[in-house]
């Protein structure tokens, strides 16, 4: 696709990652992808182009501005996102990416034996706070948060931390708002840690709110 001719270049990162443990295994999460694919048709609705970098996810979307990127471990979901960050204006991080990966993938499949077994885990790259650094003041980045326990204060610490412009906090206090599900109750924080809370809405709801949110951020930032 020619990223180069159309409306305001949108990356975003979607879904679980998978994580291998040898040529049959994986760990990940449940992770749906709902919420960053209707993020992403939402950008579309608004004349963007998207470059969706999608962990492994059961959905389909197709647009003439959007680009889908299949990637499986948070490696591979890094090395896909590079080459377009540059050129994003709005970079949204909605990949639920796994935090720790298995410290060597087993060339076979492993057999069962009479012993425990142990699997060693090493740190996985975090996608946001690696772009969070190179990040241009003409840029816009947008992450999420799912927290269980002190939601509004871990959200605002991630922000910051992994220099986002706007967090958006999903609630876990709701039914109806978790994986899998059609519908999600977000609230959006900004730097200046002003909160916009939404009703339980469809997922395509938020992500029109969080495309809205981010796009007045851009415009804002054009010189
Ligand atoms: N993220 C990422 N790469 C990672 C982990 C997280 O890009 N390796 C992004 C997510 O896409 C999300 C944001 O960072 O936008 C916050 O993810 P979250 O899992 O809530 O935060 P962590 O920093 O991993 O902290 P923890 O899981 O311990 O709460
Ligand atoms: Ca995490």
């Amino acid at each position: 696709m020619n990223t180069t001719t159309k409306g305001p270049l949108v990356l975003i990162t979607v879904g679980p990652t998978r994580e291998a443990i040898d040529p049959v295994r994986y760990i990940s999460n449940h992770s749906s992808g709902k919420m960053g694919y209707a993020i992403a048709s939402a950008f579309l609705e608004q004349g963007c182009t998207v470059v969706l970098v999608s962990g492994p996810v059961g959905l389909a979307l197709a647009h003439p501005n959007l680009s889908i990127i299949h990637v499986q471990s948070a490696d591979e979901m890094f090395a896909a996102s590079q080459p377009y960050f540059q050129s994003a204006q709005i970079v949204v991080f909605a990949a639920a990416v796994a935090d720790y990966k298995p410290a060597e993938i087993f060339t076979y499949k492993m057999k069962k034996s009479a012993s425990e077994f142990e699997l060693k885990m090493v740190k996985n790259v975090d996608i946001a706070c690696e772009f969070g650094q190179v990040k241009r003041n003409d840029q816009i980045a947008v992450g999420f948060a799912l927290e269980t326990n002190n939601e509004e204060q871990n959200a605002v610490h991630k922000l910051y931390k992994k220099n986002f412009d706007l967090i958006v906090l999903n609630s876990t206090q709701d039914s109806g708002a978790t994986f899998g599900f059609d519908t999600n109750k977000i609230t959006i924080i900004n730097k200046d840690v002003v909160f916009q809370s939404f009703p339980l809405q469809s997922k395509q709801e938020a992500g029109r709110d969080i495309t809205k949110a981010a796009l007045r951020l851009a415009t804002n930032h054009t010189p």
